[in-house]
């Protein structure tokens, strides 16, 4: 059984597999020599042989347990035809989302847009680097996507007072949205995903007021979608108010925790599996620090199903040493 398996699965708790968010990435000087060469950052994702040579990167260096297929989660909107573009020191741009052009979008045009990035997965999970190791598919969470989509930027802290002003145009974006994740994950798994991440990193934007209907409900219908096609599924819903609720109403398999919330509130009140948590900018400081920190992770969650991550992506300012440091930390761990 490959090792996230063996936790998301089997609750093994004498194994803490290893990946990072954000893995394949600015940090590594091999991403950013194939970056350099091609500025459309979507192209780059779409382009299947450097995808699939940019996910196996990290795992070339790293003795990492999985490999995250290189994409973004806002492919969804650029497969809907919403325009897409990032922009250097600034993040990602979209353009005006037009309902009416977005109602009509149907899954062969979808497919048609995107569909390298299955390519890519097939090649990277045929991949014999992977043959003992996990292949992760991920897709932004309905709400996330809705931020980007409306907001056509990152929120920063807030949402625009006037966010939720057409419930109408909300709705039926929602709808939308959850139609084509769902055309999205399974084309995902069709070709080789064996996990499915869902991250939802705006989720602390939200009141818990507003949590059932904008993260519980659109979040649970595809949690139980992928569980119906038996492959695991790991949220992520970054800062939100509420992990213990969000675990007893949507049961994913397993759990992804922020840098913010208490690592031994986690392990107390939550009984799934848990994943991350330690603070990105802990690989900025030095060795002794990261491996005290490190280990204080692996302590604190020694009796219970447990996979090693950050509570965010790592930065691109990140010295590779540490990543490598990190990764022989906690396999060194008994
Ligand atoms: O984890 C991996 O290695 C797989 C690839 C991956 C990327 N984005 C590549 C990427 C994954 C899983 C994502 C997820 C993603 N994308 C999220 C959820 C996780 C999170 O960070 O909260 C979000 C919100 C996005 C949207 C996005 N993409 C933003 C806000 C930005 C700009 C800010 C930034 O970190 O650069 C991106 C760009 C992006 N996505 C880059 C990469 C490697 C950097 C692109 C570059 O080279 O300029």
């Amino acid at each position: 059984m490959k090792p996230l398996h063996k936790v998301l699965k089997n609750k093994d708790t004498t194994i803490n597999p290893i990946w990072i968010m954000r893995q394949a990435g600015r940090y590594l000087p091999e991403f950013r020599e194939i970056r350099k060469n091609n500025p459309n950052f979507i192209n780059l994702c779409l382009n299947n042989s450097l995808s699939s040579e940019i996910t196996l990167q990290p795992l070339k260096r790293f003795n990492l347990d999985a490999a995250i297929i290189f994409s973004d989660i806002l492919i969804l909107p650029y497969g809907l035809g919403q325009k897409v573009e990032f922009e250097k020191n600034f993040g990602p741009k979209l353009g005006k989302l037009d309902l009416n052009k977005i109602s009509k979008v149907d899954e062969i045009d979808f497919i048609e847009k995107v569909h390298r990035v299955y390519k890519a997965i097939k090649e990277v999970s045929s991949s014999t680097i992977l043959k003992q190791k996990n292949t992760i598919g991920f897709v932004g969470a309905p709400w996330t996507l809705l931020v980007y989509m409306i907001n056509q930027q990152s929120p920063k802290k807030k949402l625009k007072k006037d966010f939720f002003k057409d419930k109408f145009l909300i709705n039926r974006i929602l709808l939308i949205i959850e139609k084509f994740l769902k055309i999205h994950i399974k084309n995902q798994i069709d070709n080789g995903a064996n996990v499915i991440q869902i991250f939802d990193s705006w989720a602390g934007l939200l009141e818990e007021k507003d949590l059932p209907n904008y993260i519980y409900t659109p979040t649970l219908n595809l949690v139980n979608y992928v569980k119906s096609l038996n492959i695991p599924v790991i949220c992520f819903p970054r800062e939100i108010k509420n992990y213990k609720e969000f675990c007893e109403i949507v049961k994913p398999d397993g759990i992804s925790i922020d840098y913010e919330i208490d690592p031994v509130k986690i392990a107390n009140e939550i009984k799934i599996p848990v994943q991350g948590g330690l603070d990105p900018k802990i690989l900025l400081t030095d060795k002794e620090n990261l491996k005290k920190e490190t280990i204080k992770y692996l302590e604190i969650f020694k009796d219970h199903p447990y996979i090693f991550n950050l509570g965010h992506g790592i930065l691109p300012e990140t010295n590779p040493e540490m990543v490598d440091y990190i990764v022989k930390t906690v396999k060194d761990y008994k």
